[in-house]
């Protein structure tokens, strides 16, 4: 891979794992549409011209790996995210991107140095970029959070084949580049967490909240605010693509629903269906082909008021899943770039507006403390990062 003179200025770099999957494909589409026509990008990120150290928000470059043999722009076509004329526009440079298909080893040593010189190799196709591992790997069987001391017991643990995002976090944190976790995997083990600490590398995760969670915290902490009792929450999903149908094996689905439910309780600061003795907040998912990525969501929603009088509400969102989700992991990338450069290192709880389970010591959990707490970060990131900036020009 040959460096282009305009790959020369700053700029982030997406290491994309699962670069062909549906929020892959959009992301790696929006990354080139954002050059020729940046507004209708740019006015779906929370961090639009917000962080300037890392170069042209226009300026995104996107490499990655993924299983698929598929191209680019038919893996695109196939998940079906953005109709024709949007993905003719970008057709030519999709062709050349650098997304490769992993390495197979068995053993997890093996495979964490071969994601390494992936990663040597798609940093110095982009000198002075600032890479981010973006994690869009499947829903998979959920790793043990205390499993392992060290990277020799990770290696012992395990499988790369059956866990493959743990290779594909310990070559970033390795490489000292940060690392989004989107998916509900859990790659915070206390290894993981130690390395990324020891190497000051950043690490945030776990599983996007873009769409029904959303709208959850938004309305849990409102209620709350207005000390309306939760009674009972019923939320039903619909979805009917990739992501839809891995989520019907009950071990694939089990993260993404404790992710879900969790978050009510932990919101209002009491379980909800106390007084039935039987929890009454209930999340289902349902794969339904006919809606593809155009995913639908229900909520009802029965709260008491004075004298425990009943009341009710109904919720419906007919969102698109990558749609939502492809802004809000360029976000998050743009977030770890920063925190990067400002010298922070391990889990960042602080990025709880992002996720549905925010990793690391008291995340904030009412849409009013996750607004506080990135207001803060952002202050904290432009302290330190204009710090080291003075610090160099003084001579
Ligand atoms: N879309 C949303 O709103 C949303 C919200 C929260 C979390 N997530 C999570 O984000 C992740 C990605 O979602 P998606 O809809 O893009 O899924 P997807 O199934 O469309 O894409 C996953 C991609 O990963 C690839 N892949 C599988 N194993 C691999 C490996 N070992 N190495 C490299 N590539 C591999 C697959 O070929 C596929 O292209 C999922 O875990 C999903 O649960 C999505």
């Amino acid at each position: 891979m040959t460096p282009s003179p305009a790959s020369q200025s700053p700029s982030l770099l997406l290491l994309i794992a699962g670069a062909k999957g549906a929020i892959g494909s959009t992301l790696a589409v929006a990354a080139e549409a954002l050059r020729d026509d940046p507004a209708p990008i740019l006015s779906s990120l929370t961090t639009a011209h917000q962080f300037p150290w890392l170069g042209p928000d226009e300026k995104i470059n996107v490499a990655g790996w993924d299983l698929s043999s598929e191209s680019m722009i038919r893996s695109a076509e196939i998940h079906g995210v953005l109709p024709p004329h949007i993905l003719s526009r970008c057709v030519d440079r999709l062709a050349f991107l650098p997304v490769v298909q992993p390495p197979t080893f068995p053993d997890l040593a093996s495979q964490t140095a071969r994601l390494m010189e992936d990663i040597k190799a798609f940093q110095d196709a982009h000198p002075g970029s600032e890479p981010v591992l973006v994690n869009l790997l499947p829903s998979g069987r959920q790793t043990d959070p205390d499993g392992g001391r060290c990277f020799e017991d990770l290696c012992d643990i395990y499988d790369p084949v059956a866990c493959p995002d743990i290779a594909y976090a310990l070559a970033a944190i390795r490489s000292g580049v940060p690392v989004v976790n989107f998916t509900p995997n859990v790659l915070e083990t206390d290894a993981v967490v130690k390395e990324a600490a020891s190497r000051g590398v950043p690490l945030s995760g776990r599983d996007g909240k873009t769409g029904q969670t959303f709208l959850k915290v938004v309305l849990a902490s409102a209620l709350k605010a207005r000390s309306l009792q939760v009674d009972g929450w019923y939320s039903l999903n619909i979805l009917g693509n990739a992501d839809g149908r891995n989520l019907m094996d009950p071990d694939c689905a089990r993260g993404k629903l404790s992710n879900k439910t969790g978050l009510l309780d932990e919101i209002l600061g009491y379980p909800v269906g106390q007084r039935y003795g039987v929890p009454t907040h209930k999340v289902h998912i349902d794969y339904y082909p006919p809606r593809g990525d155009a995913k639908e969501a229900w909520d009802v929603i029965d709260f008491l008021g004075m004298f425990d009088m009943p009341m009710s509400l109904r919720l419906n969102l007919q969102g698109r899943d990558s749609i939502l989700a492809a802004p809000m992991v360029l976000d998050l990338a743009r977030w770890m770039a920063t925190l990067k450069l400002a010298g922070r290192a391990g889990l960042v709880p602080e990025l709880g507006f992002y996720y549905k389970k925010s990793v690391g010591a008291d995340p904030p959990v009412t849409f009013q403390a996750q607004l506080q707490r990135l207001q803060d970060l952002h202050q904290a990131c432009e302290t330190a990062i204009l710090g080291k900036k003075t610090q160099k020009e003084t001579p």
